[in-house]
C-alpha cells in the first residue's frame, strides 16, 4: 500500500495505516472493492447497517425523497413530512415519555444537544459519565468520554465533568442534587461490550430520580436492534429521561437524535430562544432513511432472531484456546485475546481472507465483530469459518 493513501489524494487521514479498501459497492453483508474482491462487513460499517448494506426499502424511500426536495430551511421552521414520518415511526416504538425527537447529523452532535438540554432542564452544570465511556469527538462528547490517552491534547475540555465506574453501586453516592446529568451507554461499546447489571442500572435510575438529575442513555451503538432487542434499555427495565439515538438509526445516512419529552424539549424554544439550533439537523433525506428503516424493522421483525444467532456465534468463538473472553448481547461483541498484537495478527488474517472485523479504541486486547442484523446462518458460518482459521493460525 502506498504510504498515506488518502492524504495523497488530498483526503484527511485518522491513522497512518488505514485498511484503505478500495470500495466498489456494497450489498447486504457484502462489501466489494474495485479490485473484485468480496467482503463479508462483520462489523457494519461500525455499528452502522444493521439491516445490511443497500437496503431495497431505504433506497425506494430515498429516491422518492430526492425527487420531492432536498435541504429547505434551517431545521425547525417548516414543517417538513419526512421529518414528521421520522419522528412518528420513533415515537411509536418507544415508551410513553419519550415522545419528542430532535434529528441531527452525529452521534456527537447529539451528544452535544443532550448535554445541553440537561443543563437547561436542572439549572446546573455537573456532568457525570462513566469510567470507559466513549460518547464522540467533538470537544462536548470528548469532554464526557473517559480515554484520557485521546483526550489529553485537546485539553482544556469541559469543565465539571465527573467520573464515576460502571456497573460499580458505590460510586452512585457522587450522583447528588448539583449534578446535572448521569451519561451512560447501556451495554458500553468501545470499552469492549460491557453489559452492566439489571440491579446497578435501576440503583442508577432511581438516584437519577432522587436527586432530580437526568439520565442520559446513549444508545448509539447498541441501540437500533444490536443488542437483541430494539433498545438496549429494553433489557434493563428502566426508562431514560433522554435518549441519544444515531448509527443504525439512519439506515446507512448520517444521523443522531434526542429524544425526550415534549416538556423537557419545549425549553430549547425560549431562554435562549433558539436553545439549540442546526441547518441540516432534520436532514429530509435522512429522515426519509430513517423512517423507511423502522419499516424494515418492523416488517421484517429483524430484531426476532439476534440473539439466537449471536448466541451461536459466541458459542463458536468460546472453543478457541486462543479466546480468553467472549462477551457477547444480541450481536454485539467483543472478543479478549492474550494482547494487543494477538489482536492485529487475527484481524489482519481475517481481512486478507475476505471478513472484516475490528479492534476497540479502549480495549486493545479485543476485537470487535457486530455484523448487519440480518446476517443469514449460512453467511455466519463461512464468516466463522475464517475466524476460527485466525484464531487457531496465531
Ligand atoms: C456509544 C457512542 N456514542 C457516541 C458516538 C459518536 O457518534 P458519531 O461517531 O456518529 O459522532 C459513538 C461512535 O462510535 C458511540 O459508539
Amino acid at each position: 500500500m502506498p504510504q498515506d493513501p488518502l492524504l495523497s489524494l488530498g483526503l484527511a487521514q485518522t491513522t497512518l495505516y488505514p485498511f484503505a479498501l478500495e470500495v466498489e459497492r456494497a450489498q447486504g453483508v457484502f462489501i466489494y472493492t474495485t479490485d473484485g474482491k468480496r467482503y463479508f462487513d462483520l462489523i457494519s460499517g461500525i455499528g452502522v447497517s444493521n439491516v445490511g448494506h443497500g437496503h431495497p426499502h431505504i433506497k425506494a424511500a430515498l429516491h422518492e425523497q430526492i425527487e420531492k426536495h432536498l435541504h429547505v430551511m434551517v431545521y425547525g421552521e417548516y414543517l417538513q413530512a419526512s421529518q414528521t414520518r421520522a419522528a412518528q415511526a420513533l415515537t411509536s416504538v418507544l415508551p410513553e415519555s419519550l415522545n419528542c425527537c430532535y434529528f441531527v447529523n452525529s452521534g456527537a452532535e447529539a451528544i452535544e444537544a443532550a448535554l445541553k438540554l440537561a443543563k437547561r432542564i436542572t439549572g446546573r452544570t455537573q456532568l457525570i459519565a462513566c469510567k470507559g465511556a466513549y460518547h464522540g469527538n467533538t470537544h462536548g462528547s470528548m469532554s464526557v468520554s473517559h480515554n484520557e490517552k485521546k483526550k489529553s491534547a485537546f485539553r482544556p475540555l469541559l469543565p465539571d465533568v465527573h467520573f464515576i465506574a460502571f456497573n460499580a453501586m458505590h460510586d452512585l453516592e457522587n450522583i447528588t442534587t448539583q449534578t446535572a446529568c448521569v451519561i451512560v451507554e447501556t451495554i458500553q461499546g468501545d470499552a469492549g461490550v460491557r453489559i452492566p447489571d439489571v440491579a446497578w442500572m435501576k440503583a442508577l435510575r432511581k438516584k437519577c430520580d432522587e436527586t432530580c438529575t437526568m439520565l442520559i442513555l446513549d444508545e448509539i451503538q447498541c441501540g437500533m436492534g444490536r443488542a437483541g432487542s430494539l433498545f438496549a434499555f429494553e433489557q434493563m427495565e428502566i426508562v431514560p429521561d433522554i435518549l441519544v439515538l444515531g448509527k443504525a438509526l439512519g439506515g446507512g445516512l448520517p444521523v443522531g437524535c434526542v429524544v425526550a419529552s415534549r416538556e423537557f424539549m419545549r425549553l430549547f424554544t425560549h431562554e435562549p430562544m433558539l436553545g439549540h439550533i442546526s441547518t441540516f439537523a432534520g436532514h429530509p433525506l435522512v429522515c426519509a432513511a430513517v423512517a423507511a428503516n423502522l419499516e424494515v424493522f418492523q416488517q421484517e421483525n429483524i430484531v426476532s432472531d439476534v440473539e439466537r444467532k449471536g448466541q451461536r456465534m459466541a458459542n463458536f468463538l468460546r472453543q478457541f484456546e486462543a479466546v480468553k473472553e467472549v462477551r457477547q448481547r444480541g450481536l454485539f461483541f467483543a472478543i479478549d485475546l492474550e494482547s494487543e498484537d494477538v489482536v492485529r495478527r487475527v484481524v489482519e488474517h481475517c481481512m486478507a481472507h475476505g471478513v472484516i472485523t475490528f479492534w476497540f479504541l479502549s480495549c486493545p486486547w479485543s476485537f470487535r465483530i457486530a455484523p448487519p442484523l440480518t446476517i443469514t446462518d449460512a453467511e455466519i458460518d463461512e464468516a466463522l469459518a475464517v475466524i476460527g482459521q485466525a484464531l487457531q493460525s496465531v
